[in-house]
């Protein structure tokens, strides 16, 4: 048995690739080394924490593989499935109750009533994401964080704040955040302008005061006149700061250029065999419709994937920390899988790879088993019922990527906007230009 390190995120990932039973302790398990535990036969199936039952975790073989006869007819029979209308697709693999929707074409985004959108409101919106004058030293910005060459995201693990602290979770996308109900991983904002308001102020993050962001932003002309263009007078409040990077956040949306999206549109060739035998896995044996549903691949609600850390050094109690409620400890919002290659590394805290991740749910997903002095304990996180192990074989792990990937959409290039009083002057007629690097 292996007594597994925790420390690194190439050895989590490592791991998880080498076997699914790898992967379990990767995540919440005991910890104890393997010598003190009685054999698998002698434990018991289910332990109690606090009178709540704990279903041990089955390890079970991968199902057998296709042959290559058997593959060939399975797919024509699900080219012949998969070319139907979505409606008529066969029904998805999801837990009674589970208010699920088909994956489909993303709908318009629709702006809130209290702050509507304006093409005056979302340029100035532009100006402000990049600007670091929204941060108190000065020197961060919302995109250094959330980099268009990025993906929208950092690239990192974790991301850094204010002098370079080190923040706890991993930076997400803030492509397709229009679509959720709430924001953030642990769900604590109810819209992107609570968002926006929260991350300029957290003294972690961006470290500023609503008299500094305005003073600074009052002391450039054209800043006033971009905040009269977009509401109705120059005043510069936070709250219309929030507004307006809300309105342009809003606009960062994936468009319907992807191949899934070009699959779903009737251009049934725009999947591959393995593509479509992914697609068919993700709707059925693989249970991602639980959570990951809909056209922006996400639910919007919180679960336990069995990732809290509870009790150790990487402890993350997620949304519990907004509700104090028990049954919320160790649960994150189900984020969009829409572009999912290009925003790497994964999960809140930005310890996994793609590979890692899929070995993950195979195997079910770790399941923590309380210590004895933690039997009693209320707090002890329960992982979602939904979690259960695949049996999903090689080949199946393989298609279920090649379907994650017809999600990427190609790159558009946002050049930076104009900042009044930082960009030179000679800048500043440069009408802002994106252009697609890929055509579709
Ligand atoms: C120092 C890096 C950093 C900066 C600067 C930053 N963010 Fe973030 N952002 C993060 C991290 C980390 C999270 C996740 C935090 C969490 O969930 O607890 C996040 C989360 C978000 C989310 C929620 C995404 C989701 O999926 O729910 C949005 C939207 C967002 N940021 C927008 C902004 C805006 C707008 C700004 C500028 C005002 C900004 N960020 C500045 C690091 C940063
Ligand atoms: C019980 C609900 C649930 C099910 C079922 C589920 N997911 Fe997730 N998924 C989540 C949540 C919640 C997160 C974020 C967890 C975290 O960060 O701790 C997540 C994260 C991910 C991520 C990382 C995304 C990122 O941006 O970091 C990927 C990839 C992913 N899921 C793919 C899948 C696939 C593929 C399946 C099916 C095999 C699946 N999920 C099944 C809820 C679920």
């Amino acid at each position: 048995m292996l007594r597994i390190p925790r420390h690194t995120a190439a050895t989590l990932t490592l791991l998880a690739a080498l076997s699914i039973t790898a992967a379990l302790p990767a995540a919440d398990t005991a910890t104890e080394p393997a010598e003190k535990k009685p054999a698998e036969s002698e434990r018991p199936n289910v332990v109690f924490a606090a009178g709540r039952a704990i279903e041990r975790p089955k390890r079970l073989a991968p199902r057998p593989e296709r042959s290559a006869e058997e593959r060939q007819s399975w797919i024509a029979e699900l080219r012949a499935l998969y070319s139907q209308s979505p409606d008529k697709w066969p029904t998805p693999h999801v837990d009674e109750g589970v208010e699920w929707r088909e994956l489909g074409l993303l709908p318009e985004v629709v702006h809130p009533e209290s702050n509507p959108f304006s093409q005056a409101k979302a340029d100035l919106g532009k100006m402000l994401f990049f600007d670091p004058r929204l941060s108190g030293s000065g020197q961060i910005a919302c995109a250094s964080c959330h980099d268009p060459d990025l993906a929208w995201a950092d690239g990192r693990v974790n991301a850094f704040g204010h002098d370079r602290f080190k923040l706890h979770r991993n930076a997400p996308t803030i492509v397709n955040t229009a679509y959720y109900d709430v924001l953030f991983w642990d769900g604590r904002a109810g819209s992107l302008e609570e968002q926006a308001h929260a991350v300029i102020l957290n003294p972690l993050e961006m470290n500023a005061t609503e008299e500094v962001v305005v003073e600074r932003l009052n002391a450039e002309p054209e800043y006033r006149a971009a905040f009269a263009n977009a509401f109705c007078d120059e005043t510069i409040t936070l709250d219309r700061v929030a507004q307006a990077l809300a309105t342009f956040e809003r606009t960062i949306v994936t468009t319907g250029r992807s191949r899934f999206d070009a699959f779903l549109r009737g251009k049934h060739e725009a999947l591959s065999d393995e593509a479509l035998a992914g697609l068919d896995l993700y709707r059925r044996e693989a249970r991602c419709m639980n959570c990951h549903h809909g056209p922006n691949f996400s639910d919007s609600k919180l679960h336990n994937l069995g990732l809290s850390y509870y009790g150790r050094k990487y402890e993350d109690l997620g949304q519990y920390q907004v509700t104090k409620l028990a049954e919320d400890v160790g649960r994150f919002r189900t984020p969009t899988l829409r572009n999912i290659v290009a925003t790497r590394p994964y999960m809140h805290n930005g310890l996994f790879e793609l590979e890692g991740v899929l070995n993950m749910y195979n195997a079910g997903m770790g399941t923590l088993l309380p210590k004895e002095h933690q039997l009693d304990d209320p707090l002890f996180p329960i992982k979602s019922p939904h979690l259960k192990p695949l049996r999903l074989n090689k080949q199946d792990l393989s298609d279920l990527r090649a379907f994650l990937e017809t999600l990427s959409e190609p790159r558009l290039r946002i050049r930076p906007p104009y900042l009044p009083g930082l960009s030179p002057a000679s800048e500043a007629p440069a009408k802002e230009a994106e252009t697609s690097d890929s055509p579709t």
